[in-house]
């Protein structure tokens, strides 16, 4: 067992998830971070450790479908069999199916919902009993500022990101007696694959209506959970930190 802090951080491979595992390896926590299960997506995983170089580092590989509720609840009871604890859980899996309502599918909706946001329930239920047993803990959700603001083409993603925060409140209502903090990261567009798969003109007419005229960088993003998790953090609950470049002033 280990005298390090231990962080989950789902959907860890790309994007905000990597920095965020970078950030709380440098940081001497002991990370561990979750991937699709399957041959293929266990090889992409280590192949994304060593080209992150984080190969060698504290980091341990775990394959896990956030959205398939019955492998979670097994895989996470196993998890937290061999790891003894948890001191830090980051939702972080996160998808987007972008269309306009008019011809969003049943599909695109229910895919949204299940990997962002029924995923929630999933993998803090275990996570958060145990917190609470220990008498400590921090969850962190990755939410987004479409889920403060609405955005055109998402009305599955801003829905599901919406409802995250309304689980961050609520959690961290219960989980205060037992010294569980619950918060919520709420990312503007941030320099990841996600947000440059979006077509150049529309990307373009996104960013000239961001205050700050760019894009976030990951570490901006990964800045913010490190806070929330570490010492400094410790009297926040019930928070969501929009980290939007004044995109979205509340
Ligand atoms: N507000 C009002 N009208 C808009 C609009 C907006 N924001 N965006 C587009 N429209 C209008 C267009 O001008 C167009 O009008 P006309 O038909 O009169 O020309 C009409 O809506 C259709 O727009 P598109 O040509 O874009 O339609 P499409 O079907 O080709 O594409 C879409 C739809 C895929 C949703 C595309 O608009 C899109 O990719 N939008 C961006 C969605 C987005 O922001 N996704 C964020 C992904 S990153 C992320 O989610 C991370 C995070 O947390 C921030």
């Amino acid at each position: 067992m280990t005298d390090k802090k231990i962080v989950l951080v789902t959907g860890a491979a790309g994007g905000i998830g990597t920095e965020v595992c970078r950030m709380f390896l440098n940081s001497g926590y002991k990370v561990v971070a979750t991937h699709r299960p399957g041959k293929e997506k266990a090889e992409q995983a280590n192949k994304w450790l060593q080209e992150e170089k984080l190969d060698g580092k504290d980091i341990q590989l775990l394959a896990l479908d956030v959205s398939d509720h019955q492998a979670v609840s097994e895989v996470l009871a196993e998890a937290l069999r061999d790891l003894g604890r948890i001191d830090v859980l980051v939702n972080n899996a996160g998808i987007t199916r972008d269309s306009t309502f008019k011809k969003m599918s049943w599909d695109q909706w229910q895919q949204v919902m299940e990997t962002n946001l029924s995923s929630l329930f999933s993998v803090t239920q275990p996570v958060f009993n145990q917190m609470c047993e220990q008498g400590s803990g921090r969850i962190i959700n990755i939410s987004s500022v479409n889920g403060l603001k609405g955005q055109y083409g998402q009305v599955n993603y801003s829905a599901a990101k919406a409802g995250m925060i309304g689980f961050t409140k609520a959690l961290a209502a219960e989980g205060a007696r037992f010294g569980v903090c619950v918060n919520a990261v709420a990312p503007g567009y941030t320099a990841t694959p996600m947000v440059t798969a979006i077509r150049e003109d529309v990307l373009d007419s996104i960013k000239a209506t961001i205050p700050l005229k760019r894009l976030a960088t990951t570490e901006e993003v990964a800045g913010a959970v490190l806070y929330l998790a570490g010492e400094h953090g410790g009297y926040v609950t019930g928070e969501t930190l929009s980290v939007n470049g004044g995109l979205y002033m509340q």
